[in-house]
């Protein structure tokens, strides 16, 4: 026989029709209060919680164990269920309560160091030490459970998509993706080390020499990087890859996914098909790589106007080719100094050396700069922004690159400002033609835009040579309401292309061999044209949740110095531990 009475019933989910049934609950103690000689506790379990009631005249042997209860006991109760005298129309179980017959006290707590339920108060660090207990949270248990019916969807989604699911390794060949490797030591290869995957990019792309033809994997991946509130070291992504596949399928293989999330777990139409913006234009128009398009404010170029002008900072920024553009700030003209200050930081903190900016009035211009402007670069700038008496203009002259990423920073930040994000509206696009290369401002290097593993646009092959920043790669996002949430790319198959992509990043043919070798060797025997794409499942369920904390979204997260607070890794080891890894540690 059972120790103590097995459930009948999940306490969230208690109703009026069970009314005079007996039922039993095994759960928390959310609550206890005392009155007028009756006990009543809030019982909790993953369902949501119920009103449990010990009264002297039902169950009067009961009465000193429920007053020995205290927060989280865990406990099983049977009694009969109840109408509530005075319902609570707060929670689905309000109108009911249970009249106990029976208690057993499975286990005793200590006080826990917050209460459950209010982990808004709490501060995050104490949350993620105790991170079991704020795991408990109702909020907690709906981001989870939330992230568990995604994977259900996704499983059956791309099973009916003819996807097959494998697994690749965790411990791999050091090769550079980008970040910086999680590295494991060897014990049987002394001075020699694995490292974590990055992603499981060139696995899945030997997986379509193989033959497999469509590869999917829920794949965890590590990357040593700066983190941000979107970043985690170790995360997860949906990987996919297909073989003979073009662009446009891949994009619409994720169009369809994305219409059976919203709709099974937001119950949300999404509209196809999802806007493909260029790179080029999401840059000019939003200053950025991946717009939130849910609010319309744009950047405006307005460098036409000012061919002739006599503003020294405009025309020096002309001379060296850059960049002239800004935005409007709707009724920005009652911004304070200081406000107007914040947003220079923030352009600043962005790469420009300056923000111009201009408050107009019923016929003109007021603002530090608007002294050295003509009535005529006053008007065309009226004109280009659509501008209005009580708007701010917000302008800045740079590099092309830098002028446009700070408006878009500001763009963000005026939106924040003036609540001009709706709340409840997802707005998912495609950014595609990015550029093959960027510069890396620091080596002076060109580096692949996405990984050294994607194919450029042919009708851009004969920029290679002359003007290599201009070729246009195969490469795709997916981004919602500002976030990357999916990058891929058509990929190079053929060993004379590859090994021509590594030569221009300046890996020269040894490297290239010695760090890729086994893809250039793969690449021999009949690899066929494919191309893929990773959703980044963590930053697709903050984008369902509504939370902009990636910690949110992750059971057992790392803080922003990739610490887990709860059994505090990273840790130190005993040389007992390093010395069979032929690892000595220096004294710093
Ligand atoms: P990429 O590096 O762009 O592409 O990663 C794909 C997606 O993974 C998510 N992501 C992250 N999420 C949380 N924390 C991080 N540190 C992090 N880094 C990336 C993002 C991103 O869009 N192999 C290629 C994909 C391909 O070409 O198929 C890759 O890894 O949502």
């Amino acid at each position: 026989m059972r120790p103590y009475p097995a459930r009948t019933h999940y306490a969230g989910r208690l109703r009026p029709a069970e009314i005079s049934s007996h039922v039993s609950f095994n759960g928390w103690v959310a609550s206890r209060r005392d009155l007028g000689g009756l006990i009543f506790i809030d019982l909790r379990d993953h369902t949501g919680i119920v009103q449990l009631v010990f009264s002297p005249q039902h169950a009067p042997d009961l009465m000193e164990r429920a007053g020995d209860l205290r927060s989280e006991y865990v406990i099983a109760v049977t009694g009969e269920v109840r109408r509530r005298e005075n319902p609570n129309h707060f929670i689905p179980t309000g109108e009911v309560e249970v009249y106990c017959t029976e208690l057993v006290i499975l286990n005793r707590s200590e006080t826990p160091p917050f209460e459950i339920g209010k982990r808004g108060q709490v501060g995050e660090e104490l949350r993620l030490k105790y991170r079991y207990l704020d795991l408990r949270d109702a909020e907690m248990q709906r981001i989870l459970r939330l992230r568990s019916q995604v994977y259900g969807i996704t499983h059956q989604y791309f099973a009916e998509n003819g996807f097959v699911e494998i697994e690749t390794p965790m411990l791999v060949r050091s090769t550079p993706e980008g970040a910086r490797d999680y590295l494991v030591p060897s014990r049987v290869h002394p001075g020699k080390f694995y490292a974590l995957p990055q992603s499981p990019q060139i696995y899945k792309q030997l997986l379509m020499v193989a033959g497999y033809d469509r590869y999917m994997q829920i794949a965890k991946c590590m990357r040593d990087e700066d983190l941000r509130a979107d970043r985690q070291p170790e995360f997860t992504q949906l990987d996919l890859e297909m073989a003979f596949v073009e662009q446009e399928d891949v994009l619409q293989l994720i169009e369809g996914y994305l219409v059976r999330i919203w709709k099974e777990v937001k119950g949300v139409d999404l509209q196809l098909p999802l806007l493909r913006m260029p790179y080029h234009e999401a840059m000019s128009r939003y200053g950025t790589d991946k717009p939130d398009i849910r609010f319309d404010v744009e950047l405006q170029d307005v460098a036409d106007l000012f061919g002739s002008t006599g503003f020294s900072v405009f025309k020096g920024t002309l001379e060296s080719g850059g960049a002239i553009a800004g935005i409007r700030v709707s009724g920005g003209a009652a911004y304070s100094r200081k406000q107007i200050d914040d947003l220079t930081e923030v352009a600043k903190r962005y790469g420009a050396k300056g923000l111009v900016w201009l408050k107009l009035t019923a016929d003109d211009m007021e603002g530090g700069s608007a002294k050295f402007f003509s009535n005529e670069e006053k008007d065309g700038m009226r004109e280009r922004f659509s501008a209005d008496e009580g708007d701010l203009l917000l302008i800045v002259a740079d590099e092309w690159r830098t002028c446009h990423i700070a408006l878009g920073a500001l763009r963000l930040d005026i939106a924040r400002r003036e609540k001009l994000i709706p709340e409840n509206t997802d707005a998912p696009l495609f950014v595609i033609d990015f550029p093959m290369f960027e510069m890396d401002q620091e080596t002076g290097t060109i580096t692949p835009a996405h990984h050294p593993f994607t194919s450029y646009k042919r009708e851009d092959e004969g920029f290679l040579e002359t003007d290599p920043l201009r070729v246009r790669a195969n490469a795709y996002d997916l981004v919602i309401n500002g976030y990357e949430l999916a990058s891929g790319s058509i990929r190079i198959h053929d060993r004379e292309t590859q090994a021509k992509i590594f030569s221009y990043i300046g890996l020269s043919d040894e490297e290239a061999q010695k760090k890729f070798g086994f893809l250039l060797e793969a690449f021999r025997y009949g690899a066929p044209p494919h191309g893929g794409i990773a959703p980044g499942i963590d930053r697709l369920i903050m984008v369902l949740a509504g939370t902009d904390n990636i910690r949110d979204v992750i059971a057992f997260p790392k803080t922003a110095s990739a610490a887990s607070l709860m059994d505090e890794a990273p840790s130190p080891l005993a040389n007992e531990q390093l010395k069979p890894l032929h690892i000595q540690l220096r004294e710093e």
